[in-house]
């Protein structure tokens, strides 16, 4: 049986990878993408898309969202990511040959969902402005999903404060929204994302597939476990393509229902998830939330679609 699938994301490496094992996943079919500003503004994310669809000649229409949060003022990850949010340790991407789709993300979101009614599973790997924008916009959205499932949130320690995570903290406002739409959500947070690792042997196994395209992007993978390296491990913690695993193979990972709630008043926990799981007694449960993943057997599938995707 086929997935189909709508992408929202604000490309970041992680993004790419994500989107990259997407399209190889023979049970799962892109309908459209939309790119948010996250990683780094509007304008990078949606020149990193466009860049990443001509490296590997997808065709499938990018469309251009939302370039700030509902409320606040933007952030990027730009001082862990780089300027552009796709550092390299050697080659670039291609320059883009094509432009964005015609028409806003959110309406081609909208649009997508009532062609394909109950059909469309919405998998979100940036902040969620897009999301909260189309169910802002058609309140008829939400009933005409199949599900969300998104990278965001933690039921532990957060990245970039405390205890948020940087797409919720970006735009709690719209995390709280999509939160309380009433739609079948799973949420893949950094405390299961931090289970499935990369390093240098992940860097070399790229590499040794032995195309171009496998070269430049195990440049972006050196790049992105170098994070990990300035910060004295070995390993970076896989986000974005998390969640793609699950949909892939969820017998990896093990998901349980909880009550996910976003803080947006607190001087220190604004853009927290709060997750209660003595539901349904202490609470009406609205997600799935992953727990536990196979690590190496994610990484093991991950290098199976990558080498489908890179060749
Ligand atoms: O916290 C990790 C998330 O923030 C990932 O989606 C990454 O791409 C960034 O958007
Ligand atoms: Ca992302």
């Amino acid at each position: 049986m086929t997935t189909e699938i709508w992408l929202d994301t604000d490309p970041g490496f992680d993004d790419w990878m994500a989107w990259a094992l997407l399209q190889a996943e023979p049970g799962l079919r892109l309908a459209g993408v939309s790119v948010v500003a996250g990683n780094a503004p509007l304008r990078h994310t949606l020149a990193n898309a466009l860049r990443i669809q001509t490296l590997h000649g997808w065709t499938t229409p990018v469309h251009a969202g939302c370039e700030r949060p509902l409320v606040q003022a933007p952030v990027t990850a730009q001082d862990v990511l780089g300027e552009s949010a796709m550092a390299t340790t050697g080659r670039s991407l291609p320059p883009a040959q094509a432009q964005a789709a015609p028409g806003h993300g959110v309406q081609a979101l909208i649009d997508a969902a009532r062609a394909r009614p109950g059909q469309l599973t919405l998998l979100a790997l940036g902040p969620l402005t897009n999301v909260a924008t189309a169910f802002d916009a058609a309140p008829d959205l939400p009933a005409l999903l199949q599900a969300i499932v998104l990278m965001g949130g933690s039921t532990d320690r957060g990245n970039t404060t405390a205890v948020a995570e940087f797409n919720i903290h970006a735009d709690p406002e719209a995390a709280a929204r999509v939160f309380g739409a009433g739609v079948p959500l799973v949420m893949f947070g950094l405390n299961v994302c931090r289970q499935v690792l990369v390093g240098d042997e992940h860097v070399r196994a790229v590499r040794a597939l032995g195309t171009e395209r496998a070269e430049l992007f195990a440049d972006h993978l050196d790049a992105y476990v170098g994070i990990a390296r300035r910060r004295g491990a070995a390993h970076m913690a896989v986000y974005d393509p998390t969640p793609v695993a699950w949909l892939a193979r969820p017998e990896l990972f093990s998901v349980a229902p909880a009550h996910v709630d976003v803080e947006l008043e607190g001087r220190l926990t604004r853009g927290m998830t709060v997750c209660e799981f003595r539901v349904p007694a202490r609470a009406r449960p609205n997600a799935r939330v992953a727990m536990a993943a196979d690590g190496p057997a994610v990484m093991a599938w991950a290098l199976q679609g990558l080498a489908r995707a890179l060749a």
